[in-house]
């Protein structure tokens, strides 16, 4: 294997369809940049490379979900995201996006390459059809019940309770995700990888690292589970898989004969890497390709466990089906993060979301950073709780990190006037007591180092933390507190000490608390550091200024542990259970109410009494109706609502009803709303409007 000159580092493409959570950070995001920064901080040249997956049912689904456009939603949530990506120091040199032109270019030529490379066989098979949705159902637009273990709600092409891997044929009782619908079989002409072609050299890749009789990676360096997920692929024996889809959303598959098809989007998004780095070099006048083809270019996949068989089996497939590319070197999939007992789950709000843990605790991201890296699903799922997170920043951040600087910045300050003391020559105890210091603090940097290189992120930070503990045990040695009056060399020499050991600090700790090292530095008067500089001698200059002794972190109440505890339990629909035996009428509660929000937040909602004018149906939408409604202005709004299985078109004109007005216009079915009808449920779930106690001219505010 030739020595990396260079990493591509590439971190999962997340789906547009909903905001970051902390499984997201923990499974990908966090261990890549940790690494990332670590290779910076030594001087080795690195790309980081991420973006937004903005194709696939993931987003056209949301899109129905939410009443709007994909586009609407990729938007929304790429922007979200990407902020959220830098709020938290992830340092990609790129957050590009799969919907750009870029893009669809560059996974249209991989595509026609492949083509012409002989890569596809063209297959004309039956696939299930929604009559309803006139839409072909492949992936998550099917499901049905998993042929392995009978969850009645197994995707197409994943059941998500086993992880089996699922065509939709293998379904039973398959049913549209679309329209609910029983789908039937029609002939579709489609692309397929005839992956059965590679069984042979992917097996002695994955298992020996050899490819074309050269080492190309160290399979011992893998991890067990994603040697062993590619195995049990390999295992099963590899078989043809579609590379298009019919779909609109979606790169168009550029072929005569291929209009309403598009690129399945598990062949668009990992090229999505490719360019990424495209646009990265326009943005930079950097050269894109030495990150993918040179041969002494290492390149890495950090991702979650669930898209294993993606990067390690069909990216590398394609990569070589295509030539000019080279295979991973590593596909360093962590497993998932638990929270509070239980899997993260977006449907059931079941999860921390990062934009709001930002918006909540402002100027804390190496918290969360720090809590998320100690528990770091690298072998095995691990959990997250609230109490966890306030117990490792109140005995850990607080009482150790901080602690130690704290008492280093105030002694300097108190005793030389916020300068570097000058060290001075110690006596034969004295300089045993330091050298056994330095030999255990200089053993840490290179540790951290290697254990970071075998993407060990957690033991790698526990050793971190130790130049902290020595530097805690050092002070506690060595009471320079006491030693002032009467020894005041020796309380230079360890205060200078202590200040060399918060430098080191800030160099070994960078990669996981980046906010940290920073403050850390400008509190040194250091600028920027590498990793070699961490225990530099002459780093310090005796006589220069530091800045005064400020707390690193703040202790976290129990208060506040509790208060985001309930945030998320009532954020989360509670099932009530009936009573065994129910003798008086059971009383359902409504919804568990939401979190409150400030005044300034209600008085931005502009809500009208509207009256409806006209309503008719919205074609080929069961649900939605479109009204006409005068909220006072000069010509009435049209506004979708989805009440037509409640309401009859002709019983509405003449109803006066709430409208929240200023709620973002969106396209529904092609009709754009301006507005929202606001309504409740009655005690049959049948929806009935929220009317003034008598009549109110249209336009009338609600306060
Ligand atoms: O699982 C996911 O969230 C996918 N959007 C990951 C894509 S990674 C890459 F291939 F783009
Ligand atoms: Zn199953």
């Amino acid at each position: 294997m030739k020595s990396p000159a260079r990493t591509t580092v590439t971190a999962a493409l997340p789906y547009a369809n909903g905001p970051l959570h902390i499984g997201h950070i923990a499974g990908a995001y966090l261990p890549a940049d940790i690494y990332v920064r670590s290779l910076r901080a030594r001087g080795k040249e690195v790309l980081f490379i991420c973006g937004s997956d903005e194709h696939g049912a993931a987003i056209t689904l949301r899109a129905l979900k939410e009443g709007t456009t994909p586009q609407a939603i990729v938007d929304k949530y790429h922007a979200l995201m990407g902020k959220a990506f830098v709020d938290f120091g992830i340092g990609f040199d790129i957050y590009h996006r799969t919907s750009s032109e870029l893009h669809r270019k560059t996974s249209q030529e991989f595509f026609l390459q492949l083509n012409a490379n002989g890569a596809f066989t063209e297959n004309t098979e039956e696939q299930y059809y929604d009559t309803e949705a006139k839409q072909f159902l492949a992936d998550r637009y099917i499901m049905g019940t998993c042929p392995h273990c009978g969850n009645p709600d197994a995707y197409g092409d994943q059941c998500e309770k086993c992880g089996s891997a699922l065509s939709p044929k293998d379904l039973i009782d398959p049913r549209s995700t679309l329209s609910g619908s029983k789908p039937v079989l029609k002939p579709t002409k489609h692309w397929y990888l005839p992956m059965e072609r590679s069984q042979q050299w992917m097996q002695e890749w994955i298992n020996t690292g050899m490819l074309d009789g050269a080492q190309q990676h160290d399979p011992a360096e893998w991890k067990p589970q994603v040697l062993g997920q590619c195995n049990s692929w390999l295992k099963e024996g590899l078989r043809p898989r579609a590379m298009t889809r019919d779909l609109s959303w979606g790169v168009p598959v550029p072929l005569p004969g291929a209009e309403g098809k598009a690129l399945y989007v598990w062949l668009d998004a990992p090229i999505g890497y490719i360019s990424a780095t495209k646009q990265w070099a326009l943005d930079t006048g950097g050269d894109w390709e030495k990150w993918w083809k040179a041969d002494d270019t290492r390149l890495l996949h950090f991702i979650g466990k669930d898209n294993i068989v993606f990067h390690a089996i069909i990216f590398p497939i394609l990569l070589k089906q295509h030539g000019g590319f080279i295979l991973p070197q590593n596909v360093p999939a962590n497993e998932f993060l638990n929270l509070e007992g239980q899997k993260l789950s977006t449907s059931r709000n079941w999860a921390v979301w990062l934009h709001e843990y930002i918006e909540r605790w402002p100027d804390r991201q190496d918290e969360l950073r720090y809590a998320l890296a100690t528990i770091l699903p690298e072998f095995r799922d691990s959990e997250f709780t609230w109490k966890d997170f306030q117990d490792k920043n109140n005995n850990e951040l607080v009482a150790i990190i901080g602690n130690f600087v704290q008492r280093v910045f105030v002694l300097c300050n108190k005793y030389y006037g916020g300068k570097v003391p000058e060290p001075a020559p110690s006596n034969a105890a004295q300089g045993e007591q330091d050298t056994v210091l330095w030999g255990e603090l200089s053993a840490i940097p290179g540790k951290v180092a290697e254990d970071i290189d075998k993407f060990r992120f957690r033991d790698a930070l526990l050793t971190a933390m130790n130049a902290a503990r020595l530097g805690n045990k050092y002070l506690t040695d060595t009471e320079p507190w006491k030693l002032h009056k009467t020894d005041p060399d020796r309380v230079r020499t360890v205060l200078f000490n202590s200040l060399r050991i918060t430098a080191a600090l800030s160099v070994v700790l960078e990669p996981f608390l980046p906010f940290t090292a920073q403050k850390l530095r400008a509190m040194l008067g250091l600028g920027e550091l590498n990793w070699g500089d961490a225990l530099r001698e002459g780093l310090m200059v005796p006589g220069a200024a530091i800045a005064e002794a400020v707390h690193l972190f703040k202790p976290i109440s129990d208060e506040e542990i509790a208060a985001e505890v309930d945030r998320l339990k009532s954020n989360t629909p509670v099932v009530q259970q009936p009573p065994a035996t129910a003798t008086a009428p059971v009383i359902t509660p409504g919804p568990a109410m939401k979190a409150n929000i400030g005044f300034d937040e209600f008085t931005k909602l502009d809500i009208r009494i509207g009256t409806i004018k006209e309503a008719e149906k919205v074609p080929k939408a069961d649900k939605l109706l479109k009204l006409s409604i005068d909220v006072g202005e000069t010509a009435p709004r049209t506004i979708v609502s989805g009440i037509a299985q409640h309401f009859a078109p002709d019983e509405l004109p003449g109803k006066q009803v709430l409208v929240l007005c200023n709620l973002e216009p969106r396209k529904m079915r092609g009709v754009e709303s301006q507005g929202m009808v606001l309504m409740a449920e009655d005690a049959e779930g049948k929806l009935v409007f929220v009317q003034p106690g008598s009549a109110v001219p249209p336009g009338g505010e609600v306060r």
